[in-house]
Parts: C-alpha cells; sequence; structure tokens
C-alpha cells in the first residue's frame, strides 16, 4: 500500500491534474472557432471582455475573501499566517486590476463594461444566471484548503486558459497591445494558484483529501457545464 501522501504532494499533484484537464477543456470551448462564430475580434470584444471582468471581479475576489475570513477565525492571522493574508489581498487587488483593464478595453471600443450594472446583455437569455451559479460554488466552504481546492488549485486555472486564448485570438487579428495586456493578465494567475497551495499545504490534513478531490470535481463539473452551454451570438 502507497504511504499516504503529506498535503504538500496531494495538493500539488491535484493542481498539476487539474492544469492537464482544464487546458484541454479551453481549448475545445474557447477557442478560434467559438470567437469566429460570435463574428470576429471586434464582437469578442464586445461579448467576452465584459463577460471577462465580471469572471475577474466575482469569481477572482470572492474566494480569496473568503479564505482570508476563514484564516482570521481559524488560524493565526497576525502570526504564522500574515504570508497567507497578504497573499490573498495580493490576489484581491490582481483580480480587480484585471476586471477593470479588460473592461476598460472593452468601453475604449463604446462598449458598455460597468460591472455595476452589466448583466451580460450581449449573451443569450440565461447567461448571466449561470455565471452567478457557478461562482459561489467555489466559497461554500467552512476549510480554507477546501476553497483552495474548488477554486486555485482545480478551475482557476481554466481562467488563465481563457485569456491565454483571447490573447492569441486577438494578437493573430492584429489587436498586439490587446494580446499583450491579456498576456499580462493571464500571467498573474500562477501567483494565485500558489497562494492556494500554500494554504492548502498549511491546513489540510490526510482526513480532509477524500473532500478536498470532492469538491475540486464538482467544481470542474460545473465549469465544464458552463463552458459547453457556451452558445455563439449572432
Ligand atoms: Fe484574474
Ligand atoms: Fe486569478
Amino acid at each position: 500500500m502507497a504511504a499516504t501522501k503529506s498535503p504538500k504532494e496531494f495538493i500539488g499533484d491535484l493542481t498539476q491534474e487539474f492544469r492537464e484537464r482544464m487546458r484541454p477543456l479551453a481549448d475545445e470551448h474557447y477557442n478560434e472557432e467559438y470567437f469566429d462564430a460570435i463574428g470576429g475580434p471586434e464582437a469578442v470584444v464586445e461579448q467576452e471582455f465584459p463577460a471577462q471582468a465580471w469572471r475577474e471581479f466575482y469569481y477572482g475576489t470572492l474566494p480569496p475573501c473568503r479564505q482570508a475570513d476563514l484564516i482570521f477565525r481559524h488560524g493565526e492571522p497576525y502570526h504564522r499566517d500574515r504570508d497567507l493574508i497578504v497573499g490573498l489581498g495580493l490576489q484581491i487587488k490582481d483580480e480587480i486590476k484585471h476586471a477593470r483593464v479588460i473592461s476598460n478595453i472593452a468601453e475604449q471600443f463604446g462598449y458598455g463594461a460597468d460591472l455595476a450594472t452589466w448583466e451580460a446583455e450581449e449573451h443569450p437569455d440565461g447567461y448571466y444566471e449561470t455565471l452567478t451559479e457557478v461562482g459561489p460554488k467555489s466559497v461554500d466552504h467552512e476549510k480554507p484548503h477546501l476553497v483552495s481546492a474548488a477554486f486555485q488549485c482545480s478551475t482557476e486555472i481554466v481562467a488563465a486558459f481563457q485569456v491565454q486564448n483571447m490573447a492569441d485570438y486577438m494578437g493573430n487579428h492584429g489587436y498586439d497591445e490587446i494580446a499583450a495586456t491579456l498576456d499580462e493578465v493571464a500571467s498573474d494567475e500562477g501567483d494565485h494558484i500558489h497562494v492556494g497551495r500554500k494554504i492548502a499545504t498549511r491546513f489540510a490534513e490526510p482526513e480532509d483529501y477524500d473532500e478536498m478531490r470532492e469538491v475540486s470535481e464538482a467544481k470542474f463539473e460545473s465549469v465544464r457545464q458552463y463552458l459547453l452551454d457556451l452558445e455563439p451570438h449572432n
């Protein structure tokens, strides 16, 4: 019988596995064909950029807020776990910045992307509801490492791949500056995965592994379903 993995090994393997499963998922559903079907680069800016800005803001900030709260309750936020609190704060800052730079691009093209009012008008009916159903699934947990398993170490990875695919598409159509901005956004994601892993390494116990796997699978499935439901708007 294999020895039980340490938390560090367990979360490292889980993250690696989701990295491998998320790449083909993003490539299969969030790709050139999808962007062409929407109507080309300007239509992608109109439809996908506000949606991505929304995801950065809502999907991006809620889990680290929840984890910081849980660490304040159950950890040592003023002593041992200060690095985690600071790391989560930086993630929140990054996600707000990502949302802002992406919605700014949409607004430069004349498309409204005010996240205080945006309701996915350019998307098929029900899209906004789908978005809002997926987000809370990352945070409905009482342990910070369960949030890591449901978010940074699993499905957050797909966000980076989606942004990379958008960057490639815009770059291939001559929008080099936009592509560079999106590449910068995607490059921050490694830091977020890192903070999620650090939390799991510090807080997880072997008896949590089954539940960590369960919540990451459930989240993977909801993201897979969301990607399957994407329908080109025309
Ligand atoms: Fe982000
Ligand atoms: Fe992120």
